[in-house]
């Protein structure tokens, strides 16, 4: 046989192998048959000086001619079995477009967010604006200014996050002493600098985080959040603040709610008073939930001491006012009857999810 027609033939045996060659493997043995040192094209490649001077530039060229045909069909066999195995795979993982979608769980608002926003709506309905004010505070705007005496012991670094560590050199470091710059403890700070920047009236609401090193517990937070209110106008009088308050209370926990004013003591209100509800769980009479008194703490307040009004420029002979500091979590805790606070900063969307 002809040497043209061996060269043919090869080329015809590999475009039929390609044919059935389903992997990358496949192909390689073809190519290895037909390319490879011991390959039939090789094999007569190398005979090419065995062939009549005459004839050998015609064979040459067509034994290179076949070599191309059969290397570029090598390659394309290539692609397309890499572009099947692709198809494949996209087949194989693409969604089934029958199946319900997946729904996307957005999340609700957190319970304290809803009843900041509820207490905002209700003092905003009595004409209060709703100030602002800074987390880190200086001890003047958090104690001094609110006629905290300096012995007073919400000053002392047990109760208050100092930021700025001036405890002596030498003292431990790793629980921060007494210094100027502290996370707010209360937001009642807030009124002074209310007073600084407005003139009366004023009548103004301040919800915000506050911060004190308690360990969590039931009870207690490291971090929560108060509602502060601020009323100085003339001739405000402790009446002023039991109806808006008692107003608060009915709104807030509903009308058949009764309060009770307790008499205590802030710095910076004279008289002060906490303020109890009503137990919702056993209507007054006395369970668990309000410990046997029928009653549940929700704020402090008071009439504004006139101290206050004059460290913030205020005429205490002209202006009266009062304030109030609100427990969101334990408004929260006594609305739902909530046993346990730390349930509000768990992020537990079964339980966030109820409201
Ligand atoms: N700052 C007080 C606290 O954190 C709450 C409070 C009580 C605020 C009486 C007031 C107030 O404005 O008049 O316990």
């Amino acid at each position: 046989m002809a040497m043209s027609d061996d060269l043919n033939a090869i080329q015809e045996r590999v475009q039929e192998a390609l044919a059935g060659a389903h992997s990358l493997e496949d192909l390689e043995k073809i190519r290895v048959a037909a390319l490879g040192k011991k390959g039939s094209l090789t094999a007569i490649m190398h005979m090419m000086g065995k062939v009549p001077p005459e004839e050998r530039p015609a064979m040459g060229k067509l034994a290179n001619t076949v070599r191309a045909n059969v290397d570029s069909a090598i390659k394309q066999a290539r692609l397309e079995i890499a572009k099947r195995a692709m198809d494949e795979k996209i087949m194989a993982e693409a969604a089934d477009v029958t199946l319900p979608g997946r729904r996307l769980s957005p999340g609700t608002e957190h319970l304290i967010s809803q009843i900041r926003e509820e207490i905002e709506d209700i003092f905003c309905g009595l004409g209060y604006t709703v100030e602002d004010g800074p987390y880190v505070e200086t001890t003047y705007y958090n104690f001094t200014a609110l006629n905290a005496p300096e012995d007073h012991p919400s000053r002392s670094a047990k109760d208050t996050f100092y930021v700025v560590d001036n405890a002596p050199e030498g003292k431990e470091k790793h629980v921060l002493g007494e210094s100027d710059v502290l996370l707010r403890t209360q937001t009642s700070g807030v009124q002074v600098h209310t007073m600084e920047e407005k003139k009366p009236p004023i009548y103004m609401i301040c919800p915000g985080t506050v911060f004190r090193p308690d360990t969590a517990d039931a009870n207690h937070l490291p971090q929560f959040t108060q509602v502060e209110g601020l009323v100085v106008d003339e001739g405000i009088t402790f009446g002023d603040l039991k109806g808006t308050l008692d107003y608060f209370c009915r709104e807030i926990f509903g009308k058949d709610r009764a309060t009770r004013y307790r008499p205590h003591f802030f710095p910076f209100t004279e008289p002060s008073c906490e303020v109890d509800v009503s137990c919702g769980v056993c209507h007054g009479k006395g369970c668990r939930f309000c410990k046997n008194t029928g009653w549940l703490e929700i704020l402090g307040c008071g009439m504004v001491d006139p101290n206050v009004f004059r460290y913030c420029g205020i005429d205490p002979e002209k202006y009266s006012g009062f304030a109030f500091g609100i427990g969101v979590e334990r408004v929260a805790a006594l609305r739902y009857d909530l046993p346990d606070l730390r349930m509000l900063m768990t992020g537990d969307m079964r339980f966030l999810r109820q409201f």
